[in-house]
């Protein structure tokens, strides 16, 4: 036994570092639901450097989202650490469904989240002022879950076909075969007031900021439907504060239109005319839009 599972550990440890280092971290505080924590730490740490936390879809892992993501290689220009968590519940998806997992330090996913970035703070002296987070499909879902829950962790956020903070509420799981589809067909849409309501309510009584936003929808996403980014805005427009102002077309390249709202530091929306689901990760807008 002993033998065959140092061998898997040393095996899995090869597979994950063969474009610099993921590693595992263990015993990194409260993790209610089991997540598993990679972090990617570059060989030159920038001082007080940030952190950006980067949230793989359905059936995925965070060993997957470094590999398909340039997060690690722009980290060894840029000195950030990225932590690639893995959700290893409900087809890997985020839990974005329950009570629980939409409140704050209630037993969620979003706990175990939050855990890695305090870990990752005291122990690389990371800048709590710069932490940022970023996602694809049920990782962008879950991105506009922590902005609700945790807007006091984040500075900044981008996602890539996702959903509304609570959009996916109530239904019997966060997955393509577990959930009722309601909020991924486009069905669950809201008023402004509505939509900010259920933010608040994921952080009763706070009057802080909450981070910006950058969301990006394809118009051909048959799996997470386009009015879900229409949602996005209008939630995050209303606690913001902030209105839609106008669009830049063929930004950042042909086909992609970016939807500004008040002056464009807050909330951007981009809308991919002719793609699927979902949109390719824009690393370098990711990065400009956190100020990295
Ligand atoms: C993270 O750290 C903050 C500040 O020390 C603390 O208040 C909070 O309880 C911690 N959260 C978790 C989930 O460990
Ligand atoms: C801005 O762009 C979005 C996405 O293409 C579109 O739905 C909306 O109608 C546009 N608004 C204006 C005023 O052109």
């Amino acid at each position: 036994m002993h033998l065959s599972t140092s061998f898997l550990v040393s095996l899995s440890a090869a597979v994950a570092t063969v474009n610099g280092a993921l590693t595992r971290v263990t015993n990194f505080g409260n993790n209610p639901t089991g997540l598993e924590f990679n972090i990617n730490v570059p060989s030159k740490l920038a001082q007080k450097p940030g952190i950006i936390l980067a949230l793989h879809g359905c059936f995925g892992s965070g060993e997957a989202y470094y590999q398909q993501t340039k997060y690690s290689s722009l980290s060894e220009q840029k000195g950030f650490i990225t932590i690639f968590p893995t959700s290893k519940r409900d087809s890997n998806c985020w839990e974005v469904n329950t009570q629980k997992g939409l409140s704050r330090n209630a037993g969620g996913d979003n706990q175990g989240l939050i855990s890695m970035i305090n870990y990752t703070i005291s122990k690389y002296s990371a800048d709590p002022a710069k932490v940022f987070v970023t996602g694809s499909s049920s990782g962008c879902m879950m991105t506009n879950v922590l902005m609700g829950t945790y807007p006091d962790v984040f500075a900044a956020a981008t996602c890539y076909s996702g959903v509304a903070a609570g959009c996916v509420a109530g239904s019997p799981g966060a997955s393509p075969i577990s959930s009722d589809g309601k909020c991924a067909n486009g069905l669950v849409i809201k008023s402004q007031a509505e939509w900010v309501s259920v933010v608040k309510a994921m952080y009763p009584g706070y009057s802080g900021k909450y981070p910006k936003l950058a969301t990006f929808h394809g118009t051909a996403d048959t799996l997470v439907k386009l009015p879900n980014l229409a949602e996005q805005l209008k939630q995050w427009s209303g606690i913001q504060g902030v209105s839609f102002n106008f669009n830049q077309t063929n930004t950042p390249q042909s086909g992609y239109t970016k939807i500004v709202y008040g002056d464009g530091s807050k909330l951007v929306g981009y809308q991919a005319q002719g793609v699927g689901h979902t949109v390719p990760v824009h690393e370098t807008e990711d990065l400009a839009w956190f100020g990295l």
